[in-house]
């Protein structure tokens, strides 16, 4: 029996959007146009400043281990970008520069999360949170959410759930898969809760930078200073700069969590790639105006995807604050044949939208929110109606049981 995979694998499963971008991908490479509405990363490519920063970086021989936590300039930009953007000051030894934000939460997972604890995850949730938190031997506690309410935890769902077991929440604000964020009033209800209770809170801004119609983000250490010993930043550049394989995100920890993080880190990948740290504190320190244009063209193309989903019968969905996913009810499309099979999932659906559509999504399931299915918007306008397009001619060729 000493040739078997460790228990702790029993409890998770594979990333599910990873394996539908594998599926697309297979049908792309057959010659099959497919539409990329299931992928999770910006389709722009990052600002010309930071790859000419990369490539100095590479020419001046950046090429050795840096700190593990990064390197003193990144830290610096991660606390000055903290201070100009999201309110607050954190100090260099608060911060961990990981190998992307996923990377961020799972040495926070190490960090905090064990047997025995429980940890608060409202879905629709991004699907790594759950299996993160069962991979390190704790419990994910599902907190449903609905669309009526805005994809929103409410102050008191949170406050159902929690128990002298909680170790931590986890947040997502903009959310993937729904977009939804929490205003300022939202956010400060819930802090109300999590001030009663001895619990972290781990915020993942990774999509804060992209929120539209004007929306003002609101970072919780700066609404709730007092609360800034319990709160955990994940942040990165994969997706506001569109530097989703340069691997660099970064968590915002109070001092003491900091150094476990460090700790684990230096056991484990020590720093992040030492070249893509200095693309990221170009990133940062650069102009912002390649983060604004994209950010205008995601709303626009937001706006496309939205108006185009709900003017297809059967499907319906709302307006999200930000991120760039649009999360759709698709129940409407239950009963509809495919082949000898009849849609009555959103498995099914998703499945029926890539066979008959080639629209490449995620079913909603993936998320803890079934009969959804999300629809990423981070294609041009242009291919968003032809793909709408392409559904709406499935929809109207489909026969119904
Ligand atoms: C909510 C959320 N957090 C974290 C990540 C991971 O980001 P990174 O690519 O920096 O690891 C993603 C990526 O899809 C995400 O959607």
């Amino acid at each position: 029996m000493s040739r078997k995979l460790a228990h702790r694998l029993d409890a998770i499963v594979p990333s599910v959007t990873l394996a539908m971008n594998a599926r697309a991908a297979e049908l792309r490479a057959r010659g099959v146009d497919v539409f990329a509405f299931g992928v999770g990363e910006p389709d722009f490519d990052p600002p010309k400043f930071v790859l000419d920063a990369a490539k100095a970086a590479v020419d001046q021989g950046v090429s050795k281990y840096t700190a593990v936590t990064g390197v003193a300039p990144l830290k610096k930009a991660i606390c000055d970008a903290a201070t100009r953007w999201r309110g607050y000051t954190p100090t260099a030894d608060q911060v961990c520069v990981s190998v992307g934000a996923k990377h961020v939460l799972f040495n926070i997972a190490l960090a905090l999360y064990e047997p025995g604890d429980e940890v608060i995850i409202p879905a629709p949730y991004w699907v790594s949170y759950p299996e993160q938190v069962r991979l390190v031997g704790a419990t994910p506690v599902i907190v449903e959410t609905s669309e009526s309410d805005g994809w929103r935890m409410s102050p008191e769902a949170l406050a159902a759930a929690i128990t002298p077991k909680t170790k931590a929440i986890i947040l997502c604000t903009p959310s993937n898969p729904t977009g939804a964020a929490y205003d300022e009033a939202q956010l400060g209800a819930l802090l109300d809760v999590v001030r009663r209770h001895d619990v972290w809170l781990v915020i993942d801004e990774i999509y804060a930078d992209l929120v539209y119609d004007h929306f003002k983000y609101v970072s919780a250490p700066a609404l709730a200073p007092d609360l800034r010993d319990r709160i955990v930043i994940v942040d990165g550049v994969s997706k506001s700069f569109a530097m989703t394989g340069w691997r660099i995100g970064w968590s915002v920890a109070p001092v003491a969590l900091a150094k476990a993080i460090e700790t684990i880190q230096g056991q484990s990948t020590t720093n992040a790639t030492a070249v893509a740290q200095q693309a990221a504190l170009a990133a940062l320190t650069g102009p912002r105006d390649a983060l604004d244009a994209m950010r205008a063209t995601f709303e626009a193309r937001r706006d496309v995807m939205v108006t185009g989903l709900n003017s297809l019968s059967g499907v319906r969905c709302r307006k999200p604050e930000g991120a760039f996913y649009v999360f759709a009810d698709c129940r409407g499309l239950y009963g509809i044949k495919a082949g000898d099979r009849v849609i009555a999932t959103d498995d099914d659906v998703a499945s029926w939208l890539l066979d008959s559509a080639r629209v490449a999504t995620v079913a909603g399931g993936a998320f803890g929110a079934p009969g959804y299915v999300r629809f990423s918007y981070a294609t041009s306008e242009a291919r968003i109606s032809a793909g709408i397009a392409s559904i709406r001619s499935a929809i109207s060729h489909a026969s119904r049981i």
